[in-house]
């Protein structure tokens, strides 16, 4: 069993060593396990939210896709999309926002900081807030429940937020009668470093004291690393690497013998700036090839785009059968149904063969039946039904009704077919997504066959 994993990135700001090392490179360690399905997206309608610079959002997202990328992401083993080329995202994020309760989302940590600032500074208390601060919390449940994703590895500062994606999905749940999404997990990565930046404090682009990941050449990242604060102790004199940010730093990239050698140089009194030289260039051999492979990324912006667009495609195939489900279950339902059983268009039947319906007689004397398509695949097996006019019944109706306008729950493996908001029959399980999807289709088409047949 695969356990889906997805999380988003801000498209604002230009990753550095600190996003590598906290967030890149583990989450791409974890999309190579053979037990992941990894969902990873450029969050850039999130940016929309703290940014209203056009050309910062999209040099932006070029930059982290290609950073992905080049930090060695392999788009075929994960998903990886930009979240506007899925129009799924923003419908569900609507039929979210209409079961939130705003009490939850007047809690939200962003935006109560906004409104305590305010207050404090004797302003209107929603001065400058825009409702797309506001709702950041729903537009981020659709993120995580339109893919059924059941681990999402964030930071601490976004803990609220996948809790609050749990109480949007329950709260739709109960409204709606169904088990409808799946309840995500946060997931923090206790053993991830956070790397203290250029003054010490943790490296953070709101500090303004990061060291940039590819931005830039091999010079520009030596310099960075000599602006790092130390104290004055001299050449010679013995450095406490546990308070020290090089040896922080250092051991983020390095392996532990490597850190061990490095722990006693500065005990033994090397001075901060062959120090420094030295974690100069233990991070370039990591990241040379990288910024080679990132560069010639960003070179070429159309096989970027060409890869988010593929994973877009892989992205909708969940999502959109997903919110196809939602918007029936919401009642925004095909109301051609009964016009497009009048005007119907004859339909061919395969090798003049058709879609049929088998009755029996359960062990426990109740009575089901089966429809098999054309070609002799089970499609669908009813659930019992004590009155064998009853199973007759709904069996004419299924009959009549056409593919357009079946009723049909889509569960993870499987579908369930309703009849008058009564589930009647299911399909078998199917290995994966995309077979059911496949079903899907079958179901419909040999509905539509039986349809075509009963006008004649
Ligand atoms: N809000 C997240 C952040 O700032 C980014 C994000 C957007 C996200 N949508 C998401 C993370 C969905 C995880 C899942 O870090």
């Amino acid at each position: 069993m695969q356990t889906r994993v997805l999380t988003g990135i801000t498209t604002t700001g230009t990753p550095h060593l600190g996003n590598y090392v906290g967030a890149i490179r583990p989450a791409i360690a974890a999309s190579r396990r053979a037990d992941v399905d990894a969902f990873f997206f450029m969050a850039d309608y999130h940016a929309l939210i703290k940014s209203d610079d056009p050309a910062r959002i999209e040099r932006s997202r070029l930059e982290i896709a290609a950073t992905w990328l080049a930090a060695g992401l392999d788009p075929n083993k994960a998903t990886f999309y930009l979240q506007s080329d899925i129009p799924e995202i923003p419908e569900l994020t609507w039929f979210l926002t209409c079961v939130t309760a705003k009490g939850l989302l007047n809690r939200a940590h962003a935006y109560k900081a906004a409104v305590d600032k305010n207050n404090e500074d004797g302003e209107d208390a929603d001065a400058g807030v825009t409702a797309g601060l506001y709702m950041y919390p729903v537009l981020m449940a659709a993120d995580i429940l339109a893919f059924n994703a059941q681990q999402v590895p964030v930071g601490r500062d976004q803990i609220q937020h996948i809790e609050m994606a749990r109480d949007i999905a329950q709260r739709f749940n109960h409204i709606y009668g169904r088990e409808f999404f799946v309840l995500p997990e946060v997931l923090i990565e206790e053993q991830v470093a956070t790397l203290p930046g250029l003054d010490g404090r943790k490296m953070s682009k709101s500090y303004d004291n990061t060291i940039p990941l590819f931005a830039g050449s091999a010079k520009q990242l030596r310099e960075a690393i000599m602006r790092i604060v130390t104290d004055s102790r001299m050449p010679g004199e013995p450095k406490d690497p546990d308070s020290s940010s090089l040896f922080t730093i250092f051991r983020a990239f390095a392996s532990e013998a490597e850190s061990a050698a490095f722990r006693r140089a500065l005990e033994e009194g090397i001075g901060w700036g062959e120090a420094k030289q030295v974690l100069y260039e233990r991070i370039e051999a990591d990241v040379a090839p990288m910024r080679e492979r990132y560069e010639s990324l960003m070179a070429r912006p159309a096989a970027i785009e060409e890869i988010l667009r593929e994973g877009a495609r892989k992205a909708r195939a969940i999502a959109g059968p997903k919110v196809a489900e939602l918007r029936d279950a919401v009642g925004l339902r095909s109301m051609s149904a009964v016009n497009l059983q009048a005007g119907k268009a004859k339909m061919p039947t395969r090798a003049g063969k058709s879609p049929r319906f088998a009755s029996f007689r359960d062990n426990d004397g109740s009575f089901r039946f089966r429809l098999f398509s054309s070609d002799g695949e089970e499609l669908l097996l009813s659930k019992s039904f004590k009155d064998p006019k009853a199973a007759g019944l709904a069996q004419k109706k299924l009959k009549t009704m056409g593919g357009e306008a079946a009723t049909l729950h889509v569960l993870p493996l499987s579908l369930v077919l309703e009849l008058d908001g009564e589930p009647v029959a299911n399909t078998p399980d199917y290995v994966d997504e995309p077979a059911r999807d496949e079903a899907l289709h079958y179901l419909r088409e040999a509905l539509d066959l039986l349809a075509a047949q009963e006008s004649e």
